[in-house]
């Protein structure tokens, strides 16, 4: 059976027709129908605006049969417009039934009004309606899943915002942790200074323009991680190279600490067109990988070397680090899926599926991975290219 995350009491089904016999066989035919163990739940108009009310009335209105010929010629053509551009609902299932349908051929009014099957009344046997019936719950329940699964996505990359967020508070706490050590040292001194009656004009200066410095220093860092964590309102142009050595200077204490050198080369001013958050999130994922691995394995002269270079109209991005290579049963794809991780409960998996999504789905570029002698290379390709300088 299949699985649908959408499983209503009864699947709410409404007939709009104007001849009553029409609705009664309907109902009958329909009697004993059953999609996914769940009986239909039918509601009848008997008019365009009857129809009107009641799909306002029941907004989960899975599919819906509707007769062309009523209180005018085209009344059913005139609902489906209705449903579609005013209620702006294109889930629900739409099946056209007509008594004349010489008058409405099907070609043409399948290519013109969006309905999603055309049927003749007097083809509809207590079979064939059972298979309509089906087909069309089937396809609502698609849509369901569809946007169900795009729902779960767009929490699973919220909150994986908030567990980097979280790793981004441990970083300024990091950062922060030095120049208050070194303004508790300042403070300690200059309290000595003064009981021992050795604070002059020149000390006192020296100790105030130190204790400005390090608040100038730790104002900066805050700005560096406000200016990152910004979410982008529009799509604009950003400069690749500038973009990751942003990222850089927001990881460079934690790298330093961890022993670990890191370049960074581009041939040129590449410019891209999109979320520049999002990317140096992608970028950020990526790195922060590279950086676990060097630091779990402690090598020795660990790096991280970014190559920045255009093929081809495509940007291409290496990533690569000396830290033994990606464990080969996650190659090539594996690692890219969501929850697949090595680092036990250090990890959630959601690193590397959050950087391709944001690739192949903001960009439109494509990503790869593959072992080199000592270590990991990502490749990130980007189309539709610019180069050029772009004023900040
Ligand atoms: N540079 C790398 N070197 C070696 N293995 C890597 C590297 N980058 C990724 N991997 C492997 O790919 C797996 C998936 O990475 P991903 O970033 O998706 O999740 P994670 O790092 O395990 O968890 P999270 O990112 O949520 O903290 C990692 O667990 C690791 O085994
Ligand atoms: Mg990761």
């Amino acid at each position: 059976m299949r699985d649908c995350c959408y499983t209503p009491d009864k699947w709410d089904v409404l007939i709009v027709d104007n001849e009553i016999d029409i609705l009664n066989v309907t109902k009958f035919a329909l009697f004993n129908f059953k999609y996914m163990d769940k009986k239909l739940n039918l509601i009848n108009a008997s008019s365009k605006a009857e129809a009107m009310e009641k799909l306002k009335a029941n907004p989960n209105i899975s599919v819906a049969f509707i007769d062309i010929i009523m209180e005018e010629n085209d009344s059913g053509l005139k609902l489906v417009e209705y449903i579609r551009k005013e209620l702006n609902n294109y889930k629900i299932r739409l099946v056209i039934r007509t008594g004349q349908p010489g008058d409405y051929p099907e070609r043409k009014v399948i290519e013109k009004y969006e309905i999603n099957d055309y049927k003749s009344k007097d083809e509809l046997t207590e079979d064939e309606l059972f298979c309509t019936m089906t087909t069309a719950i089937r396809g609502y329940c698609d849509l369901i899943m569809l946007e169900y699964y795009k729902e779960l996505e767009h929490q699973l990359i919220q909150d994986s915002k908030m567990s980097s967020m979280g790793e981004m508070i441990g970083m300024i706490a990091h950062q922060w942790q030095q120049p208050l050590n070194l303004m508790s040292l300042i403070t300690g001194e200059l309290e000595m200074s003064h009981s021992s009656n050795n604070l002059d004009v020149f000390n006192f200066e020296s100790f105030i323009n130190r204790t400005y410095n390090q608040i100038h220093y730790m104002s900066q860092t805050i700005n560096d991680f406000r200016g990152f964590l910004k979410p982008d309102r529009e799509k604009k142009l950003f400069n690749v190279k500038k973009s990751l050595e942003s990222i850089f200077t927001i990881l460079d204490v934690i790298l330093k600490q961890k022993n670990i050198k890191y370049a960074l080369n581009s041939e040129n001013n590449y410019l891209l067109n999109g979320y520049e958050t999002e990317f140096k999130q992608a970028v950020i994922n990526i790195i922060t990988n590279a950086k676990d691995v060097l630091s779990e394995k402690i090598i020795e002269k660990g790096f991280i070397k970014i190559n920045i270079k255009l093929i081809n109209n495509e940007i291409i991005i290496s990533i690569k680090d000396n830290g033994g290579g990606v464990d080969k049963r996650l190659l090539p794809n594996k690692l890219f899926e969501n929850y697949i991780t090595t680092k036990g409960l250090k990890g959630t998996g959601m690193g590397l599926y959050i950087t391709k999504h944001v690739i192949e789905n903001s960009f439109n570029g494509k990503i790869l991975c593959k072992n080199w002698k000592r270590g990991a290379e990502f490749i990130i390709k980007m189309p539709n290219v610019k180069v050029g300088i772009i004023s900040d």
